[in-house]
């Protein structure tokens, strides 16, 4: 019996020290410490010894269950103890930041743009990037060979349009989806036609080649040079403050006649003259003019009817006078400390 209390005692110390959670503790409390455990039986058949060993053994078997009893509690102490430990908040540690994404400068000006114009009435258009060679150029007044093309170098694609056979280009403008758009909608129709354009440029801080535009669109009867005017003067008022002015000088762009170039009062020194304007006190800003009669035809509008204005924007040069960007590879660079800011 004595070899059996001792052999008690070390199973019983050899399994509780495999104790992982407290589902195993209890199950051997039960089977060695409980009323109907392993001990219980040893103490009932003391009573089948004699008056001696009983004592002896008696006494044995009380220190030995004293001490598993001991081992025991410790062992569920420490796992009590480690519970709590792993269930604890610190809720005066710093928490964890949780990182912003943030808008691209490019976006700001975009979406700007296109609030101010869907307030206007203007829908918003798309077109494609690889744009065929006929509405890049040629639907736009610029035929194959004609010195214009010279203006826009692109990247040209190996393979041909499928459905007219046309060269295949990256768009050099978003010019290209006015002819798109009057095709599918005709007159009257008002659109601006925000996107990617490409070319192939030597880039240094002021070329890319990769930029973007906002290119508009309005035709109908009777839309003349009146409208164009008012229509660019409460553009630069929204982008650069109620005193900005207007002035509209004569520029050459194949799909317009006239053309001009906007240019609105240099918003840093309030006309006067500085760096950014180079002293002249107004910045170029807006390609525009009346849509020329070939163009409209091109689209499927006839201009004995109808007639219409056009515009464009450089999106990155507008975000870099904005934000006072001096280097316009910044945009493409995906550099988050440059975009973090904003
Ligand atoms: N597409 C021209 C460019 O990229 C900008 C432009 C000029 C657009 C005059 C127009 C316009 O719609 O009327 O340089």
């Amino acid at each position: 019996m004595k070899t059996q209390i001792e052999k008690i005692r070390e199973e019983f110390l050899k399994q509780l020290a495999l104790i992982k959670d407290n589902e195993e503790l209890r199950e051997l409390e039960l089977k060695y410490l409980s009323r109907k455990g392993e001990f219980s039986e040893i103490m009932h058949g003391l009573k089948d010894v004699s008056i001696e060993l009983r004592k002896e053994l008696g006494e044995l078997a009380n220190t030995v269950k004293g001490e598993m009893q001991t081992k025991f509690e410790e062992v569920r102490h420490s796992l009590e103890s480690f519970a709590k430990k792993s269930d604890f908040i610190d809720v005066t540690l710093p928490g964890e930041k949780i990182e912003n994404g943030h808008i691209h400068p490019v976006t700001l000006v975009q979406n700007e743009l296109e609030d101010l114009f869907t307030s206007l009435g203007f829908m918003i258009g798309d077109g494609p990037e690889l744009e065929s060679d006929y509405y890049n150029f040629t639907a736009l007044n610029v035929p194959p060979l004609h010195p214009a093309r010279d203006m826009q170098d692109t990247f040209y694609i190996e393979s041909k349009n499928k459905e007219d056979q046309y060269d295949l280009v990256m768009r050099t403008q978003t010019s290209p989806v006015q002819i798109r758009l009057m095709q599918k909608y005709g007159a009257p129709l008002k659109a601006i036609i925000p996107g990617r354009c490409f070319r192939n440029e030597a880039t240094d801080s002021r070329h890319e080649h990769t930029f973007y535009q906002v290119e508009g669109i309005m035709v109908g009867k009777d839309i003349n040079f009146a409208n164009l005017k008012s229509l660019l003067e409460i553009v630069g008022k929204k982008l650069f403050g109620a005193n900005t002015e207007l002035r509209m000088r004569p520029k050459f762009f194949p799909f317009v006649e006239p053309g001009n170039n906007g240019e609105y009062t240099c918003f840093l020194c309030q006309g006067k003259g500085c760096r950014v304007c180079k002293y002249t006190g107004w910045l170029e800003i807006v390609g525009a003019g009346l849509i020329h009669p070939d163009v409209l035809r091109a689209g499927g509008v006839d201009p004995e009817i109808y007639s219409g204005l056009a515009f464009g924007f450089g999106l990155n040069r507008l975000a870099m006078l904005k934000y006072n960007i001096n280097d316009v590879r910044l945009f493409n660079s995906g550099d988050i400390k440059f975009l973090e800011q904003f």
